[in-house]
């Protein structure tokens, strides 16, 4: 990446966001290049980075869509892709949603419980339609990850254990408005253990088979999202040996592979540009404080994320400081306890892997607006959702006042 920080926050003022497109392309291709064995489909999480145009420049790479809301759904297909390349999952689809999406006659819903399919029934019944379903089983594996972004386990809300899983197939092969096409699996997030990833698909696998052997065909094997990204200093994954895992698993099986990745596409090819106001000791805490705030970037406030973060042209003499922002909240911070050289008003500062869970989680918290984001590609940047401004704030409010 070689994104002119300065020139940019000259031309668009800071906080920002800005996504570097060749380096998304990059990651996509070479997780698309690793299933190269077998039908696939890449279906990006679009609830990493909604932005329309990021959406569009993976749509446009051939990516389908792993959605989480009817919202989601409708940016895709907004963007052009395909129904037939979109699967919407979550926990708790709202009656609508799940009408709307077999109206759009999406790729698959992925249902979480038996209460829920049984709902897909009736709305699909309703509308005449059969609907195509997946199952998320819930293998009951540790992925070792944080506990907020860690799915697998049975103590999570997610997905339904094997047996239930079984009954919920069962119930599909004797209606007539629902069709199993898929099964579902996602352990959690930033993953950077294999071993988990290969344990639970070998249990979904055993299910497929399982299922073939009472003459029900699955279509897809969607084995969710989860790779995990640099931000400090991980080993990751291989992605080849991570299709290897997947593939082994599927031996004689006529089934395309389905992955849902967000982060890994989108994580490290953005960056959070925000500027210094002031420096201040309390007592003896130094305090850098920046224009951006945990309304724009809350990931390091709500997770203790780490985030690598350097001051633009300067490193000499760092020392210890807690790097905050404006808003009104002691968890207002993007790093505490963090060695930074001494700034001056007006230096940028860059915060490092912020282009999934970035943008996407920011509020409006203390009024204020979301910032810019920019997308750089072939050299050359553009602006991909205006910075907001007040007006835009109180626009659905202003009406109401007397
Ligand atoms: N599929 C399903 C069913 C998911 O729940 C998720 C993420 C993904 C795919 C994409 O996962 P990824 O490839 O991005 O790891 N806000 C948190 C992450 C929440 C992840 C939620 N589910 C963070 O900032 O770390």
């Amino acid at each position: 990446m070689n994104i002119n920080f300065k020139e940019l926050a000259n031309k668009y003022k800071t906080p920002y966001y800005v996504y570097d497109f060749d380096h998304i392309t990059e990651q996509y291709t070479q997780l698309k290049e690793s299933f190269k064995a077998r039908k696939s489909l890449v279906a990006y999480a679009v609830k990493a980075n909604s932005n329309l145009s990021v959406v569009q420049h993976l749509g446009n790479l051939g990516a389908g869509a792993d959605c989480v809301s009817i919202g989601e759904v409708k940016r895709a297909l907004k963007v052009g892709i395909k129904p037939y390349k979109i699967i919407f999952s979550g926990v708790g689809k709202i009656d609508d949603e799940i009408r709307e999406a077999l109206e759009l006659n999406i790729l698959m819903i992925n249902v979480e419980s038996e209460a829920e399919l049984h709902r897909v029934e009736i709305i699909a019944k309703e509308l005449n339609k059969e609907a195509r379903i997946s199952v998320r089983v819930n293998p009951n594996i540790d992925p070792q990850t944080h506990p907020y972004i860690s799915t697998g386990l049975h103590e999570n809300k997610f997905g339904v254990d094997i047996d239930t899983a079984k009954r919920m197939y069962i119930k599909c092969k004797n209606s007539e408005h629902l069709d199993a096409v898929g099964i579902h699996c996602h352990i959690g997030s930033q993953l950077t253990q294999l071993e988990p990833i290969k344990e639970s698909i070998k249990i979904v696998a055993d299910l497929v088979r399982n299922l073939k052997a009472i003459n029900m065909e699955i279509s897809f094997f969607d084995i969710g999202g989860g790779l995990g990204i640099v931000y400090d200093n991980e080993i990751l994954i291989d992605t080849k040996e991570y299709a290897q895992s997947v593939l082994e698993n599927l031996f004689g099986l006529d089934i395309t592979v389905v992955c849902e990745p967000g982060r890994f596409l989108v994580g490290n090819c953005g960056t959070f540009v925000t500027k210094v106001l002031y420096e201040k000791i309390n007592g003896s805490k130094r305090f850098v404080i920046v224009d951006g705030a945990m309304n724009d970037l809350i990931r390091p406030s709500l997770y203790d994320a780490y985030h690598k973060i350097e001051v633009l042209g300067k490193s000499e003499n760092p020392s210890e400081c807690n790097i905050v922002g404006p808003v009104c909240e002691s968890g207002d911070f993007f790093a505490k306890n963090r060695e930074l050289p001494a700034t001056e008003h007006n230096d940028l500062i860059a915060i490092y892997s912020a282009g999934a869970y970035g943008f996407t989680m920011a509020s409006n918290y203390n009024t204020r607006g979301k910032v810019a984001e920019i997308a750089f590609e072939n050299g050359q940047d553009r602006l991909i959702r205006k910075r907001e401004v007040f007006e835009d704030l109180i626009a659905l409010e202003e009406e109401f006042i007397k």
